[in-house]
């Protein structure tokens, strides 16, 4: 019996996004930033990928989102591409659009997002802000790339919201949040982030919004969740805010290890034979040169 590959599923697509919100199936989208882990993401069993600009603190090491470019974003979405090529989930592909790729004026803007997926592969883009970016939103979505929407704590506008903190905590912020997830549906997202807004105001824009909410640090009411791969992860022991949970504790299994490697090589206990290769054909011809009367000794025995 010959042993065939199975074939790779569907991938979902926006239509059957929405189809899982019409069900009322949770979508779960999780980030990723290189091939290997998107692959290990989507065969796990996200919906969707993310191709976050959270790459500038989680890969890149920097204290924000900020000095994340284009070119950054574009070479990240084509290796997830390229991991999702050879995976066999089903996520549908995401990608952030990074601070100074869409604010200046909408013609950038639909550049920037056609060259996402033109060259990064992206099914989607995702920007973040409200109202304000309605129109933007609607020449890229005009284009034929579909919109996420991004509102409530955006990492982008760090210094106009003088740090990273919980957004629409008064009567009048939330009203004007949920003003601004209706201007995005309006303008033609497809989905909308809601980064850490209380529970009872995504609870309420979910309920008035035909398009999806994804949230994090918005409670259990969205449409869907996402979180950062190397946070759901324990990539980073020393990182954990309130919305985040931990499914595995990586930062203390690396720690292991590679401790255990070191340690093993300092013994010289790895590599062992199982580990190793052998020719029994192999001839060493020590050299001879008058010059060099060490040679014979550093190429050493035939093996
Ligand atoms: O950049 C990112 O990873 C994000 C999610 C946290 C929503 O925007």
């Amino acid at each position: 019996m010959s042993s065939q590959p199975s074939a790779p599923k569907r991938r979902l697509t926006i239509p059957d996004l929405r189809k899982l919100k019409a069900a009322g199936e949770k979508v779960a989208m999780v980030t990723a930033y290189d091939a290997t882990m998107a692959r290990l993401v989507d065969e796990g069993g996200a919906d969707a990928i993310l191709v976050g600009d959270s790459l500038g603190m989680v890969f890149q090491g920097h204290d924000s989102t900020l000095p994340v470019t284009l070119e950054h974003m574009i070479y990240h979405s084509a290796a997830v591409r390229r991991g999702l090529s050879r995976s066999r989930g089903r996520a549908h592909l995401t990608v952030d659009m990074p601070f100074g790729s869409y604010q200046a004026s909408a013609d950038e803007a639909v550049k920037s997002a056609m060259r996402l997926v033109a060259e990064g592969g992206a099914e989607a883009v995702k920007l973040e802000g409200g109202a304000d970016y309605a129109d933007v939103i609607r020449r890229i979505v005009r284009a034929g790339v579909p919109v996420m929407g991004h509102i409530g704590l955006t990492p982008q506008s760090v210094h106009k919201m003088g740090g990273y903190l919980v957004q629409g905590k008064d009567s009048e912020k939330a009203r004007r949040l949920l003003r601004d997830a209706r201007s995005l549906e309006e303008a033609g997202c497809f989905a909308v982030v809601l980064e850490c807004i209380p529970a009872e105001l995504a609870r309420v824009i979910t309920g008035q919004l035909g398009i999806l909410t994804i949230g994090i640090g918005a409670g259990p009411h969205c449409d869907g969740q996402v979180l950062v791969v190397n946070d759901l992860l324990g990539v980073d022991g020393s990182f954990q805010p309130k919305f985040v949970k931990r499914y595995a504790e990586l930062a203390g299994t690396v720690a292991a290890a590679v401790g255990g490697y070191a340690a093993e090589v300092k013994q010289g206990t790895f590599p062992g034979e199982e580990h190793s290769f052998h020719s029994s054909t192999l001839r060493l011809v020590p050299t001879h040169d008058a010059e060099r009367p060490d040679d014979a000794q550093v190429v050493g025995a035939p093996v």
